[in-house]
């Protein structure tokens, strides 16, 4: 099977030279000034990269949709490497996080609503009583504020929380990749834009959560603590806390939860929160600039490392 899978891999690259050539020959023919072997050079490269990308995309693709899971992972997944992209710490983070906002949601939104039949079975059925829920939800709260100060001292500590929190940080080109993103959307572009480590809508979505803690915790320890402060304190708090936490409720179930778990291209669920990783083909449709980044930095790192062992190879292209 394998050397199946390696002749194919084989005529596929052979096709693709090809294919390369004559793209090549073809632009060399319409481009008025003729076409040097420089510049050759320079399409040979871009178009087998690009071409080398939609291919092995949409083998991706085709085996994860039609393959019986066997040969899926027998292709997609034992030959391919893989790539760390959330560290044990960061998992741990997340997993405390979510059970705390899942039980806050179950607990709070209720007494948003007490109205409706559902939060009375909440609230008496299920907690038996105001007294029991109210207690669970400082619990979660707990979790939220625990998991909150852990992740500020793990992006100001640690190398790869300071790594991302210095890449979550939005920059001119996310504006870009938004309006890109709306005409990709809208059938003026052909493909969507290409994304590093983190996504406009990734940083977005870290940016929605670590602004709701913020609102959250503080509005909530002044609800738990209301006979310190004033009551026009207490109206606004109770105000932000009861409207955010609604909205933090939606955005969760509908923005977050498309994202990763009914977007057809990872339902039923993305499980990088409970493995860390991604696979190659992942790393190259989701985030190939960051895959280009890190393909880079090691072939220089071992052309360094040849260079020290030989010297004679600085002399050799
Ligand atoms: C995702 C996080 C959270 C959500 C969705 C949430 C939701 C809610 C909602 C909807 C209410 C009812 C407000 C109303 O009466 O209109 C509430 C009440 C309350 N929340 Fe939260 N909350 C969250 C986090 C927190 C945190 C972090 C704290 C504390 C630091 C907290 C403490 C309280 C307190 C003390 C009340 C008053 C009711 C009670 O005594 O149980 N909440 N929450």
């Amino acid at each position: 099977m394998n050397d199946k899978i390696r002749d194919k891999a084989q005529q596929r690259q052979s096709l693709i030279n090809d294919l390369t050539e004559n793209i090549i020959d073809t632009t060399a023919t319409l481009i008025d000034k003729g076409c040097d072997q420089e510049l050759r050079d320079k399409m040979a490269a871009e178009i087998s990269e690009r071409i080398n990308f939609e291919v092995n995309v949409t083998l991706n693709e085709m085996v994860t949709k039609y393959c019986p899971q066997k040969i899926r992972e027998q292709v997609t997944e034992a030959e391919e490497r893989r790539f760390l992209r959330f560290g044990v710490n960061f998992r741990i983070q997340h997993v405390l996080m979510f059970i705390s906002v899942i039980v806050l949601i179950i607990t709070g939104i209720p007494l948003k609503f007490p109205e409706f039949a559902i939060s009375k079975f909440i609230i008496i059925d299920i907690f038996g009583g105001l007294d029991n829920s109210s207690l669970i939800h400082r619990i979660g709260a707990v979790g939220l504020i625990i998991v909150g100060l852990w992740h500020v001292f793990y992006s100001a500590l640690s190398k790869m929380g300071r790594k991302d929190f210095w890449l979550m940080i939005p920059r001119p080109r996310d504006i870009l990749d938004f309006f890109h993103t709306i005409l990709y959307f809208i059938g003026r572009r052909g493909s969507g834009p290409k994304q590093g480590r983190f996504s406009f809508i990734e940083k977005f979505d870290y940016w929605a959560v670590y602004w709701g803690m913020v609102i959250m915790i503080g509005s909530g320890i002044i609800l738990w603590y209301k006979e310190y402060f004033p009551k026009y304190i207490y109206d606004i708090a109770r105000e932000a806390h009861s409207d955010e936490g609604l909205l933090a409720t939606l955005a969760i179930v509908i923005w977050h939860f498309y994202n990763v778990h009914f977007n057809p291209e990872v339902f039923p669920g993305s499980t990088v929160w409970l493995h860390g990783q991604l696979t190659e083909s992942e790393m190259k449709h989701h985030h190939p600039l960051e895959y280009a980044e890190i393909v880079e930095a090691e072939s220089n790192e071992i052309q360094a490392e040849r260079q020290t062992t030989d010297p004679s190879e600085e002399n050799v292209k």
